[in-house]
């Protein structure tokens, strides 16, 4: 079993991408194979469909690498920062570049990361545009502020909150349940 895991911060080294890293841990522990893609590390270009644009080799390196992540991805995990009271326009551009052939009866953990009053408002559209892509957005779901983080000496952030390390296990083995009894396999 694959998973992706997609950040979607502006930030290099942001709150979500450590929340990502602690979920990989998670998923690891199941010996699922998750590979974290972030896309402030990792940037894509602006979606383009008239191709007015040239993006550079990096962009297009990037954006062919996670097409192909996501299509060999058995389940998902979005993680956006909360922007505006939504999820980001990174996260949105990128899934604009996928489609339903990634998604389609897919499960997909949803968890986000505000720096002002704690939402899970993001989550809540980001469960729209799942079941628009026909993916499963499973209904455990994480909402983190960033006092729940703490950074270790190198300024790395890490997930402190014992709370959260819990409701992060579970959300994987939600995740874990769904992927292995997915009754949904012929429709896919
Ligand atoms: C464009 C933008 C909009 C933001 N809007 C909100 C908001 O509506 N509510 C909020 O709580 N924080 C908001 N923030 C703060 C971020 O949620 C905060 O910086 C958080 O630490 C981001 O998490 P990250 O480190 O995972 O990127 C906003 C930040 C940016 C850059």
């Amino acid at each position: 079993m694959k998973g992706l895991i997609i950040v979607g911060s502006a930030k290099v080294g942001s709150h979500t991408a450590a929340l990502a890293k602690y979920l990989k841990g998670q998923f690891e522990d199941h010996e699922f194979d998750v590979e974290i893609f972030d896309l402030a590390d990792r940037p894509i270009h602006q979606l383009d469909v008239s191709g007015a644009s040239e993006p550079s080799e990096t962009y297009k390196a990037n954006m062919k690498d996670l097409q192909t992540k996501a299509r060999e991805a058995d389940f998902f995990v979005l993680g956006s920062p909360n922007y505006h009271g939504s999820y980001s326009g990174i996260l949105k551009n990128a899934l604009d570049h996928l489609t339903m052939d990634d998604f389609k009866m897919k499960p997909v953990g949803l968890v986000g990361n505000s720096g002002g009053i704690v939402s899970a408002e993001p989550l809540s559209h980001l469960r729209l545009i799942v079941r628009t892509l026909l993916g499963i957005a499973v209904p455990t779901q994480i909402a983190t502020h960033d006092s729940d983080y703490n950074k270790l000496d190198d300024g790395t952030y890490y997930l402190a909150n014992e709370e959260f390390q819990l409701r992060a296990r579970l959300f994987v083995d939600q995740i874990v349940s769904f992927a292995k009894n997915s009754p949904y396999e012929h429709l896919k």
